[in-house]
């Protein structure tokens, strides 16, 4: 009976489409079929699905006929596979390897389903694909429970339902714990329900926005204030494997440069050369580890790209050299505003070679920014991205090796870029609209490619601004956050919810950028940051000294501990690098990776938790508790400093302390370490440590090595080898070693936790021999450097010779 009157109130609208200013696709009134893709018109409409591979399906649906296949983000081609293209009056059906899609016809709609028929997610079919205006929009049931995660760099809660989000790249200066936008656009997420989880990507750079049951009940939606509806189903069983094909479509991250793993000291800014040589000769009489030193904008003469400040920087190529022998690689931050002032060498440049965006008059557009009034190169113009490649050398020669693309949102003072600028976009011009969300990924992939022709190394790239697939060049950091406890665990979950979205290599303000943290807050954070995939510590102008020494005698020691834990764990920590590069799976996991629908893992006082790796469980809490609860997902843990076991799917209330951060190791983990270093450019011992968690599960890890600073790696000079727990066979193995580069580590040392006396360790009668150097017991990872055991537990250790054979241990 309601539904009857709710018609009988809607026909006078529907009746009449000229006074009605919601289009829908309405009906599939063509179909064209053809092997893995149809292509139909509806009365509204024109569209294509095409089968990407068995899991992935494109859909795409526009008011117009469709226009050119660009992409930014998408790198993939649809791979050919079994596609099974069925049609009936009412639907059409198309059956992969893996999935099932139901087109219906009347009006257009779209189901996707499992193989057994259940609903994975479909269009709600009362509100179909509809455009007010050029505003375009996908209406979905929202299923019973369903759950949102991922959509990139976005604050709230790790389960996003609720809430609705618009990705329209912002400057955001000290940034609210729940605003909205920030920095960078992913419009990328997962929905979990009924056991079932599946991804979208709306790949579309005008602005977005997704609403996951935000003010409504009825529908999670997503779209875009122009251009085509475009988007790419993908379905798994598991979580980790949408990651995977997501990361197929949009690229996976090369191998960073192994020291930009390492400790990296920032502020607004250090200058003269002096006081930047001062802070390194520091970090290393503190025997505080570190890697790197940024530079940030008071290096350059008045905020001029591509010049030094003289007085400050005398010499550049000398201080960057003294740097490096002292181990440590520099980075400058750039941005993109291009100084308006006649002489000036980059500016005549670009208006001689006409690279700057413009206004439709043909001027160029001017905005003001740190230097002044400025021009912006057009990044999204090959002219500019090739322009930008040879400028970027300026650095490359005074030996740079990491470049900042910083305020690439485009940020202007006043923050209200005119919607008609236009840019080239690749040759099909387009508005500000249209290009904003792109310009800051499209800026770091030149400086990336720039800066690789310039050294023929890897190069670390930073951006702050981005759009889905950055992580083919660049690592990202979260801006400008608080001082502030929630901040910090704010932090995390950015950080998880780009590990969720296809992005691993990304890091936060340690210590916060505006304010000042409390020593409290400060010694939490860099415990915090050394389990950060880019550890970097960064203060704003004008707030206290960040450095871990300006905190007192305990931060700097705390700092010294979990520093060096970070360098210690610099093997393990590589190699979870090379799991993003080989199948895109995220260093920092949030779990709901690998414990998708256990509830528990949502619930706001456990979702700061994450995998550092496959390994490490870390449990951050804010500064001012004494006690914190901790969730244990499925599985055994191990306390990291006691090796005290802990059974998972429960929870434990621990007491917290200044001096550590509650970290747990997953049971069969293997997780390997080597001897205390001051910077990557350090040789460590020739003795690899190879942490064996005793445990219930069957486990791989992989390990990785290679030079850590060409690309040699992707022509074979790179030693790997899987190491796999099998706990049905009672057995570790170690596999054979693939790849052409010789490991730096002659011995390996396996330390055995969580195993007791009955637990009989034996090697393989040919490795026999080397067990006659058995040690027992030895000390855990104390960051604290006290070297006790815990009384009663037994770890014992071998080392034997890092040959190439595979070989097995028993227990
Ligand atoms: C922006 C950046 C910040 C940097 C500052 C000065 O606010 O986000 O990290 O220090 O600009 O360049």
């Amino acid at each position: 009976m309601r539904k009857l009157y709710l018609l009988f109130l809607a026909l006078p609208f529907f009746s009449n489409a000229q006074t009605n200013p919601v289009l829908s696709a309405g009906n599939i009134t063509h179909v064209q079929i053809e092997k893995q893709q149809i292509s139909f018109k509806t009365e509204n409409a024109q569209g294509q699905i095409v089968v990407y591979s068995p899991n992935m399906l494109r859909v795409r649906l526009d008011k117009k006929e469709l226009g050119r296949d660009f992409s930014y983000a998408v790198i993939a081609q649809p791979q050919t596979c079994n596609a099974n293209i069925a049609q009936s009056e009412e639907s059409i059906t198309i059956t992969t390897d893996s999935l099932r899609a139901i087109i219906n016809k009347k009006p257009f709609s779209v189901a996707f389903y499992t193989l057994d028929g259940k609903v994975i997610n479909e269009d709600e079919r009362g509100l179909q694909n509809s455009w007010v205006g050029d505003e375009v929009t996908a209406y979905k049931h929202m299923q019973n429970g369903e759950r949102f995660v991922g959509l990139g760099e976005k604050t709230g809660n790790l389960d996003r339902r609720g809430e609705g989000y618009t990705n329209w790249n912002t400057d955001a200066f000290g940034y609210a714990t729940n605003r909205d936008p920030i920095y960078s656009t992913i419009p990328f997420y997962i929905g979990i329900h009924s056991g079932l989880n599946y991804g979208i990507f709306l790949d579309n750079t005008f602005q977005s926005d997704f609403n996951f049951g935000a003010s409504n009940d009825r529908f999670s939606s997503f779209g875009a204030q122009g251009g085509e509806l475009n988007y790419y189903f993908i379905y798994h069983k598991q979580l980790k494997d949408i990651i995977g094909t997501y990361t197929q479509l949009t690229g996976r991250m090369k191998m960073p440069p192994l020291w930009s793993l390492g400790y990296q000291q920032n502020r607004y800014s250090y200058y003269p050369d002096t006081e930047v040589m001062r802070i390194a000769q520091t970090l290393r009489e503190k025997k505080i580890p570190a890697d790197g030193i940024t530079l940030d904008i008071h290096y350059m003469d008045k905020y001029k790209l591509f010049t030094w400040d003289k007085e400050r920087f005398g010499n550049p190529q000398d201080m960057n050299k003294k740097l490096q022998d002292m181990g440590f690689k520099t980075t400058v931050i750039v941005d993109p505003g291009i100084k308006v002032e006649k002489g000036y060498e980059a500016w005549e440049e670009g208006v001689a070679k006409d690279l700057f965006i413009k206004y439709p008059d043909g001027t160029n557009y001017t905005g003001q920014v740190w230097p002044g009034w400025c021009n912006f190169p057009d990044f999204t113009n090959e002219k500019a991205r090739a322009w930008w490649r040879e400028k970027v050398k300026f650095f490359a020669n005074t030996g740079v090796s990491g470049i900042w693309n910083d305020m690439n949102e485009i940020s202007t003072w006043g923050q209200k870029m005119p919607s008609n600028i236009l840019f080239n976009y690749d040759g099909a011009l387009a508005s500000n609209k249209q290009a904003h969300n792109v310009y800051g990924s499209l800026m770091a992939r030149s400086s990336f490619e720039g800066m690789v022709k310039a050294t023929n190394k890897r190069p670390f790239i930073l951006t702050r601004a981005a759009y889905a697939g950055l992580q083919r060049y660049t690592a990202i950091w979260t801006g400008d956050n608080r001082s502030e406890d929630d901040h910090m665990l704010l932090g995390v979950r950015l950080l998880t919810s780009l590990g969720l979205s296809g992005v691993s290599f990304t890091g936060m303000d340690i210590g916060g950028f505006t304010g000042n943290p409390s020593v409290g807050l400060y010694a939490k954070w860099i415990q915090l940051g050394a389990f950060n995939p880019y550890f970097r510590n960064h203060t704003a102008v004008n707030t206290k000294s960040s450095e871990p020494w300006a905190y007192g005698e305990e931060v700097t020691e705390i700092s010294r501990n979990y520093v060096s834990l970070r360098y210690k764990l610099l093997p393990y920590l590589y190699a979870s690098f090379y799991t993003s590069v080989s199948n895109g799976l995220p260093v920092a996991r949030s779990l709901a990776i690998d414990n998708t629908f256990d509830d528990k893992i949502y619930d706001t006082q456990f979702q700061n938790q994450f995998l550092f790796g496959d390994a490490f469980l870390v449990a951050p809490f804010e500064s001012t508790k004494g006690f914190g609860n901790i969730y244990f997902p499925k599985g055994n843990w191990y306390n990291l400093y006691t090796g005290e076991k802990q059974a998972g799917n429960s929870e434990k209330i621990v007491r917290l302390s200044l001096q550590k951060m509650p970290v747990y190791v997953k049971e069969s983990s293997i997780v390997p370490m080597q001897s205390l270093i001051q910077s990557t450019a350090e040789k460590p011992s020739d003795t690899l440590s190879i942490h064996i968690y005793k445990g219930n599960l069957n486990h791989t890890f992989v390990y990785y090595e290679d030079d850590g600073e060409s690309y040699d790696y992707e022509k074979g000079a790179f030693y790997k080898r899987a190491i796999s727990y099998d706990a049905t066979n009672r057995k570790i193995v170690f596999g054979a070693v693939e790849g052409n580069y010789a490991s730096k580590f002659k011995n390996l040392k396996l330390v055995f936790h969580g195993f007791d006396a009955q637990d009989k360790i034996k090697t393989a009668q040919a490795l026999q021999d080397d067990f006659a150097s058995f040690l027992t017991p030895i000390s855990k990872f104390d960051p604290q450097g006290s070297a006790n055991a815990v009384e009663g537990y037994k770890v014992k250790s071998v080392v034997i010779s890092n040959n190439a054979k595979q070989f097995e241990i028993k227990y």
